[in-house]
Order: C-alpha cells, then sequence, then structure tokens
C-alpha cells in the first residue's frame, strides 16, 4: 500500500471523498499527510478528524515558493510519502516539488481541459456558454493546469443550470472520478 500526501485550500470535499473510500477498502492507500497552504480550510478539521497528520504553512511568510516547497518536500520525505494528490489546492506547483516527485503529481480541475483552465473554471464556463463541461485528472507539470491528461468524464449544461447546480453537477462526477482514476495509478 502506498503512502500519499493530499494538498487542498478549501473545503476538501474531494479529499473527503477519498477518505471514504480508503475506508470503505475501494482504495488502498495510506493519507499519511494533508498539506495545506489555509489555515482556516475546512480540510484541516476532516483531517484531525479522521486523525491524518497536517503540515499547514502560510506561503506569505517564505520569501520565496523554493522555501516553503523545500518544507513540504522534507515533510513528505521524512513519511515517505510516494504518490501526491491534489484536491482543490489553488497554487502553482514549483519546481522543487516537481523536481523531487516527477511523475508522481496529479490534479483534478473542474473542467474539460484544456478549456478554462485556472481559477472559477465553473464560472467560465457558465459564461462561455457551453453546453457541455466536465471533469479532468491530470499530471501536473510547471504549467496552470496544462499537464498530461489521464482521465476525463463530460458533464451536460442544462438550459436552466446555475452556478450551484452546475458545481453540484461536477463534485458528484470528481468524487467519483478520483478514487477510480487514483486506483488504477496506485496499483502501477
Ligand atoms: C474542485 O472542484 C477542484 O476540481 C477544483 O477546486 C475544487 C475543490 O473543491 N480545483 C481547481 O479548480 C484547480 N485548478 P474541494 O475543496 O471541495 O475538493
Amino acid at each position: 500500500m502506498k503512502n500519499i500526501a493530499v494538498f487542498a485550500s478549501g473545503s476538501g470535499s474531494n479529499f473527503q471523498a477519498i477518505i471514504n473510500e480508503i475506508e470503505r477498502g475501494e482504495l488502498s492507500a495510506h493519507i499519511a499527510l494533508l498539506v495545506c497552504d489555509k489555515s482556516e480550510a475546512k480540510a484541516i478539521e476532516r483531517a484531525k478528524s479522521h486523525e491524518i497528520d497536517t503540515f499547514v504553512f502560510n506561503p506569505n511568510a517564505y520569501v520565496s515558493k523554493e522555501e516553503f516547497e523545500q518544507e513540504i518536500v522534507d515533510e513528505l520525505q521524512t513519511r515517505n510519502i510516494e504518490f501526491i494528490v491534489l484536491a482543490g489546492y489553488m497554487r502553482l506547483i514549483g519546481t522543487t516539488l516537481l523536481r523531487s516527485f516527477e511523475g508522481k503529481i496529479v490534479n483534478i480541475h473542474p473542467s474539460l481541459l484544456p478549456s478554462f483552465p485556472g481559477k472559477d473554471a465553473i464560472g467560465q464556463a457558465l459564461l462561455a456558454g457551453v453546453k457541455v463541461t466536465g471533469v479532468t485528472i491530470h499530471y501536473v507539470d510547471e504549467g496552470m493546469d496544462t499537464g498530461q491528461i489521464i482521465a476525463q468524464e463530460a458533464v451536460s449544461v442544462d438550459e436552466d443550470e446555475t452556478r450551484e447546480t452546475l458545481t453540484t453537477k461536477i463534485q458528484q462526477v470528481e468524487h467519483r472520478l478520483y478514487y477510480k482514476t487514483l486506483k488504477d495509478l496506485l496499483s502501477k
């Protein structure tokens, strides 16, 4: 069973979905650490209630990305982490982490990439008036949501769709697609 780390910045509903699937015996992995860049994120409470270690840091307290990423790498290596799962971590991964975990970092994004990269992909899709959007899971490289695509699933945008209804539909897909994809990746 592989030791993994989950990185999150917010609510952590994807983090929770992964925890649930591990606890149900559907996904074989050990979440050895939650890395979080926001001290008020709900993801931290979720980690605590499942007795998962946390590394919470304030990016503004460091002189550079390299400096805080080196601390993260140290934390990951101490725990023998083999794989990094980004779950709503709203920060570009820098070369320090990429070099130490080459080909071992994946991200989930709420659109069919390469459409609507970056922030508020759901809002971008609604504004563009597309009839189909979706979810992408991809390897992480130095770009903004540009790494090699691993899995995608489409979600229809209906006539009366609101931000709330579309977010719910996308999250339902995310919570299923992420653990299924991780199951494949972690068994390799
Ligand atoms: C998810 O929808 C995820 O796809 C998105 O943030 C949300 C986090 O929700 N990620 C990105 O937009 C990355 N560019 P969660 O904290 O409830 O898992």
